[in-house]
C-alpha cells in the first residue's frame, strides 16, 4: 500500500545566537508491505530524505523521523551550512558533488567537463501494478512483474535543472509480500549529451551500523558460500568487473540485526537483477549511521545520454524480513517463483534428464548417445542432454565456439536421426550452446574477427582459448540467432543449455563509436538478454537452462528467461550442501540444476553414498551427470527409486516452503532442512550425516514450518505426533556412517 500525505514539522533553532522558530511542510510517503514500512519524505525546497525502513509503523506522521531538528540543519532560507547538511542527512537518491562525500547513486559529467549534480523533487504519481522496464530501441530489461492487483508502483519525479536531467525514482510496493523494488528512469531533457558514470539503483540510509553483512562469495566450484561480517566505519562491499554476475560475489547482501539467525532477528535482504557488472556496498559513516547502495558497477562504465533519450536501470529487489533469514529467503522464493519466472516450465515439473558431460566429456558420437539414452530410458530417466562438442572439429575446448553446424563426423546420421533415435526410446533431446562465444580456431573468427570483443592493436586475451563475441552488435547476435534457429528447427529439440564460459577483457567494440565505447559492458548483458528473449519467445515450449562455468550466472536477471540454472560445476553431494545453502539465501532451490554424478566426484575425488548423492540432488531440478551404462550395477538400480522418489517430493520443493535446519557453516558434521507444503498437509525433512561420530547417542532434529495443532505421521519412523512435539521435541536420528542421509515424510494425519 502507498500513501502520500502532507504534514509541517515545527521546530527550534539557535541561529547566530538567537532562537528561531521554523516549520517545514513535508510530503510524506509512506510504503506499507503486510509486515514492513518504508518511508521518506521531500522537503519544501525539494530534498527527497529517508525517514525509515524496517518493521511496520503505525499511522502516524513520521515526518519527525527526519530529524530536521538536529544538526546539521539547513532548510530553505537558511543555507549557511548546506554543506554539513548534505553529508549528514538521509537521502534517497544521494548525487555525487554537492556536499555528500558518502556513497552517491548518481554522477555525471556535462558537456563543461562538470561533474556535480543535485537532483530536487519535482513531483509523484502511483499507479497500478508495475511497469515493464524497457529502454527505447534496446532489449527488455528483466524485472519482476505484477499484476494491477498484486502490487502498485510510486514514481518520485526529480529534476537537476542546471543540467536539465529528469530522474524517475520507481518503487514498486507488493500487497501480499514484503517485498519493494526499486529502478531508476533518467531522462535528458537538455540539448547537450550528459554522461551517466555512475547510475545506481537504490539506496537505503540507515539510522544505525548495528548490522551483520552478508554475502555469497566463492570461486568456481565453490560458488556462493556464505560469509558475515560485522559492519564496521568505512566502506564494505562487493562487486563484479567481469562482464557477468561471477563466480565470486554474486548480486546479493543482507544487512541483518547481530541477534539474527535462521528464525528470528531482522533481515535486510537486496538483490540486483542483473546478469553483468554490479557493485554493492555498505558504508559506516561518521555519524554511525549505514548507507548501502546497489547498482551496475560504476567501474569503466559511461553512458552517453543524448538529448531527448533516457536510460533506464535494473531493479533492486527489497525484501524485509523481521523472522529471520528463513523468512527472507522464503519471500526471495516465492517472488521469484510467481513475479520473476516466466514461461511453460514456470509452475510445471521438470523432466528428469541425464547430461553426457561427465559420462563423456568431448569423447562421444551418436552410437555412445544412444547407449546411454537407451539404458537410461529403461530407468525412468526422461530426457537426454547433449553437451559440449557436437559442432564445427570440437574434440576438446580448443576449438570451434561460434561454427554451430552440426558435426557429422560425430553425429553420424545427422542430428535429427540422433534425436528421433532418442525420442523413439521415449526420451525428450537437449542440447548444448555457448552463444557468446568465439574461438580463435573457427570458422566464424575466420570470417569475422571484428566480431569478437577487443582493442585495436592490443593483444587479446585468451581464456579457455576462446574470446567473446560482441553482443552490443545486432549483426553479431543475429548471426549467431540464425545458426541456432537452423539447429533448433532441424530436430525436436525440447531443452538448452546455455552456457559461458570465459569474462570479458579487452572492453572494446569494433563498432561503438568512440564516445560510446564505456557502454559495452551494460550493452553487451542487454545484447544477451536480447538474445535470449528471442529464443524464449520464438521457442516458449523450450526448457531453457542457464550456466556459466557451472554457477557464475546464478542470478535473478537469468531466471527472467530460464527457470532453472545449472548451480555448480561441482556435484559432490558433500561440496553441494554448502552451494545449495548459499545459493537458497535468495534462490528458490525449484531453480537449482542439481544432478547425481559418478563417484570418485570428478572435482574432488570424494566417494559418497548413492542414496545421498540422490537425497542432496533433489533439492533441485534433479537429473544425472554419469555414464549409465558404466556406473556400479548396485547404483544402476537405485535410479528408478531415486525417480519415484523425485516425483514423490518434487511437488514440495517446487511449490512449498524451504526451512534450513543445519548449517555446513559452522558445524560441519551435519546438515539437514525441509520442505513444508503451503497448506501444512505435508513435509519432507532431509538429514544428512557429514562425519559419523563414535559413541554418541542420536541427535536430535527439530522439525520447522510444521502447523503445531496438526498430527503428522513421520512414515519412516511410524511416529504419530502433533506439530507442535515434532517442532520443539524433535525426533531422533541416529546414524551410522560418514556422508550417510536419511528423508522423512511428515503427513498430516488429522
Ligand atoms: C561448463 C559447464 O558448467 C559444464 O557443465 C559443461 O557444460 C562445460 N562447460 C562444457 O564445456
Amino acid at each position: 500500500m502507498i500513501k502520500v500525505y502532507e504534514s509541517v514539522v515545527n521546530y527550534d533553532r539557535w541561529i547566530n545566537n538567537e532562537l528561531k522558530s521554523f516549520s517545514e511542510k513535508l510530503i510524506n510517503f509512506k510504503l506499507d508491505t503486510p509486515d514492513s514500512t518504508y518511508a521518506f519524505s521531500a522537503t519544501e525546497d525539494g530534498f527527497l530524505l529517508h525517514a525509515y525502513y524496517g518493521k511496520s509503523l503505525g499511522e502516524d506522521d513520521l515526518g519527525y523521523l527526519l530529524k530536521l531538528n538536529e544538526n546539521p540543519f539547513t532548510l530553505k532560507s537558511n543555507l549557511r551550512e548546506k554543506g554539513t547538511f548534505m553529508d549528514a542527512k538521509s537521502f534517497e537518491y544521494p548525487c555525487y558533488g554537492t556536499g555528500d562525500y558518502r556513497e552517491s547513486c548518481l554522477k555525471v559529467l556535462d558537456k563543461n567537463n562538470m561533474s556535480a549534480c543535485e537532483l530536487h523533487y519535482d513531483s509523484y504519481e502511483i499507479i497500478k501494478g508495475k511497469p515493464s522496464l524497457r529502454q527505447k530501441g534496446l532489449s527488455v530489461i528483466p524485472a519482476t512483474f505484477a499484476d494491477e492487483d498484486e502490487a502498485s508502483t510510486l514514481i518520485i519525479r526529480m529534476v537537476d535543472k542546471p543540467l536539465k536531467l529528469v530522474a524517475k525514482l520507481y518503487y514498486t510496493v507488493f500487497n501480499d509480500k514484503n517485498v519493494i523494488t526499486r529502478n531508476v528512469i533518467f531522462e535528458n531533457e537538455g540539448e547537450d549529451d550528459i554522461n551517466l558514470t555512475r547510475v545506481l539503483s537504490a539506496c537505503v540510509d540507515f539510522d544505525n551500523s548495528n548490522y551483520d553483512m552478508i554475502t555469497l562469495n566463492g570461486s568456481w566450484a565453490r560458488e556462493r558460500f556464505v560469509e558475515r561480517c560485522r559492519l564496521h566505519h568505512g566502506k564494505q562491499g562487493i562487486d563484479s568487473v567481469k562482464g557477468e554476475s561471477s563466480h565470486q560475489n554474486n548480486p546479493f547482501v543482507a544487512l541483518v540485526s547481530s541477534n539474527c539467525n535462521e528464525d528470528m532477528g531482522e533481515a535486510f535482504g537486496f538483490n540486483f537483477v542483473y546478469s553483468g557488472n554490479f557493485y554493492a556496498c555498505a558504508e559506516v559513516t561518521q555519524h554511525k549511521r549505514t548507507r548501502f547502495v546497489m547498482g551496475i558497477n560504476p567501474l569503466d562504465f559511461n553512458w552517453v545520454l543524448e538529448p531527448g533519450f533516457d536510460f533506464v536501470t535494473p531493479e533492486v529487489v527489497m525484501v524485509y524480513s523481521d523472522e529471520g533469514l528463513g523468512k527472507m529467503s522464503r519471500t526471495f522464493h516465492d517472488l521469484y517463483r510467481e513475479n520473476l519466472i516466466r514461461g511453460y516450465y514456470k509452475d510445471k515439473p521438470r523432466p528428469v534428464l541425464i547430461n553426457n558431460w561427465e559420462a563423456t566429456y568431448f569423447n562421444f558420437n551418436t552410437d555412445k548417445l544412444i547407449d546411454i539414452a537407451r539404458e537410461a530410458s529403461k530407468l525412468g530417466i526422461e530426457m537426454l542432454v547433449m553437451d559440449d562438442g557436437w559442432f564445427g572439429h570440437r574434440d576438446s575446448d580448443n576449438s570451434s565456439l561460434g561454427d554451430w553446424f552440426v558435426n557429422e563426423n560425430k553425429i553420424t546420421g545427422g542430428l535429427k536421426h540422433l534425436v528421433s533415435e532418442v525420442n523413439r526410446l521415449g526420451m525428450k533431446f537437449g542440447i548444448w550452446f555457448e552463444p557468446e562465444m568465439i574461438s580463435p580456431d573457427s570458422e566464424l573468427f575466420k570470417a569475422h574477427p571484428d566480431w569478437a570483443i577487443q582493442i585495436k592493436g592490443r593483444s587479446m586475451t585468451q581464456s579457455r582459448e576462446q574470446y567473446v563475441l560482441d553482443y552490443s552488435n545486432s549483426e553479431v547476435r543475429d548471426y549467431i540467432y540464425s545458426l541456432m534457429k537452423n539447429i533448433l528447427d532441424s530436430a525436436n529439440i525440447e531443452y538448452i543449455k546455455w552456457d559461458m564460459n570465459r569474462q570479458i577483457t579487452e572492453a572494446g567494440s569494433t563498432t561503438l563509436p568512440v564516445r560510446k565505447q564505456r557502454e559495452l559492458w551494460h550493452r553487451y548483458v542487454l545484447g544477451v538478454y536480447d538474445l535470449m528473449d528471442r529464443l524464449v519467445t520464438d521457442y516458449p515450449h523450450i526448457l531453457l537452462e542457464n550456466c556459466s562455468g557451472g554457477g557464475a550466472r546464478f542470478d535473478a536477471g537469468m531466471l527472467y528467461f530460464s527457470p532453472q540454472i545449472w548451480t555448480s560445476d561441482d556435484t559432490d553431494a558433500i561440496e553441494r550442501l554448502k552451494i545449495q545453502y548459499g545459493t537458497s539465501m535468495c534462490y528458490p532451490p525449484s531453480a537449482m540444476g542439481a544432478h547425481v554424478s559418478d563417484c570418485p566426484n570428478h572435482t574432488v575425488g570424494r566417494t559418497t553414498p548413492f542414496d545421498t548423492r540422490g537425497d542432496v540432488a533433489l533439492v533441485g531440478t534433479f537429473g544425472y551427470e554419469l555414464d549409465v551404462t558404466r556406473i556400479p550395477e548396485a547404483d544402476r538400480a537405485k535410479i528408478p527409486g531415486q525417480i519415484d522418489k523425485f516425483k514423490k517430493y518434487n511437488p514440495l520443493v517446487r511449490t512449498g516452503d524451504q526451512y534450513r535446519i543445519g548449517n555446513m557453516f559452522e558445524d560441519n558434521m551435519w546438515d539437514a532442512w525441509m520442505f513444508v507444503a503451503k497448506d501444512k498437509s505435508e513435509a519432507l525433512l532431509t538429514f544428512v550425516q557429514v562425519l559419523g561420530r563414535p559413541n554418541t547417542p542420536s541427535r536430535t532434529i527439530k522439525a520447522k514450518g510444521l502447523d503445531e495443532n496438526k498430527t503428522y505421521l513421520v512414515e519412516e519412523l511410524n511416529l504419530r505426533l502433533s506439530g507442535k512435539t515434532l517442532m520443539n521435541a524433535g525426533i531422533s536420528i541416529d546414524m551410522y556412517g560418514d556422508f550417510s542421509s536419511k528423508t522423512y515424510h511428515f503427513v498430516s494425519a488429522d
